[in-house]
């Protein structure tokens, strides 16, 4: 048998595939083996610092559950969820480009563990930070094509921390649904609905991401945002968030989420009568952002 120099190893592995039947899962494991190979040989890997990486894999595996999802936390803030997220958005951005009508389809960004499925169904204008820490804030705006055409009963989930900075999900054993909602956009596209300002929080960092995090000498916070995943028929789906103007860390997301059109000024209004008809007993705040989806066929 010919004996394998370091730097044939690689292509060695990638020849043993020559019999592989799902081209787009050779193509994609033969560039991972290149570069993996690639990195080992660049940085010198020592076998006890791959037992290290072989260990923090480990433990990151074990921290997984239903709840906690370490594995997308360690894809977030090493930056590669959201390049995937932008690849597949020029990916839509040059699908789009021929078509004479289209505008700017609204930029999409992680989606981050905190979503749940079978969020409350409401109705337009529900308020769902009442009884949760923070500042009222109302959310409206509407749903467009890029063409500009209104999208009537288009799904919105909602989802975000409370004032303190803490989801539904990080409170106890089995958390009741809490600052979450799904609501549908009226004739017109519009919607609406109460919540709070969001404030800025840390990503769990009590796991083997958050000692990466510390040794890689960052911190762990995100900027206050608003998630949003839209759902409705004929287009494709987005999951973006809208992020306060005035919150810290809009400059060092800890998962690098920040587009500077996601970013949205949230006005302060004193106590009395909201947008809505509704008369408030202490100050709040307006925020309004325009979605524009993209046609499915895109
Ligand atoms: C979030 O915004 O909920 C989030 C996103 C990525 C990692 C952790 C949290
Ligand atoms: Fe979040």
């Amino acid at each position: 048998m010919a004996q394998l120099e370091a730097q044939e190893l690689a292509q060695a592995v990638i020849g043993r595939m020559a019999d592989c039947r799902e081209p787009r899962f050779q193509q994609v494991m033969s560039a991972l083996v290149k570069h993996a190979h690639a990195f080992a040989r660049e940085v010198q890997l020592a076998p006890d610092e791959w037992m290290a990486a072989i260990e923090f894999l480990t433990a990151t595996g074990k921290m997984c559950d239903e709840k906690r999802q370490e594995f997308i936390l360690l894809s977030d803030t090493l930056g590669i969820s959201m390049l995937v997220v932008a690849i597949e958005q020029a990916r839509v951005a040059a699908a789009l480009r021929d078509k004479t009508d289209a505008g700017r389809p609204t930029e999409a960004t992680v989606r981050g563990p905190f979503y749940r499925d079978g969020a409350p169904e409401l109705e337009l204008g529900a308020d769902i930070g009442q009884g949760h820490a923070g500042e009222p804030a109302y959310y409206h705006g509407r749903v467009t094509d890029t063409a500009g055409k209104p999208i009537a009963n288009c799904a919105l989930d909602v989802w975000s921390s409370d004032g303190e900075g803490f989801y539904d999900l990080q409170q106890g054993a089995d958390p009741a649904m809490a600052l979450r909602a799904r609501l549908r956009t009226d004739q017109d596209g519009n919607y609406r609905f109460w919540s709070i300002k969001p404030s800025c929080y840390p990503v769990p960092d009590d796991g083997p991401v958050g000692g990466m995090l510390h040794r890689m000498g960052r911190h762990p916070n995100r900027p206050g945002h608003m998630h949003m995943l839209l759902n409705a028929p004929g287009h494709e789906r987005l999951v973006t968030h809208i992020f306060v103007s005035d919150s810290p860390y809009l400059d060092s997301d800890a998962v690098f989420g920040v587009r500077d059109s996601l970013v949205v000024d949230f006005d302060q209004h004193p106590a009395g009568p909201a947008p809505d008809g509704r008369i408030l007993d202490k100050p709040f705040y307006t925020a309004r952002y325009d979605f524009k989806l993209v046609p499915a066929a895109a």
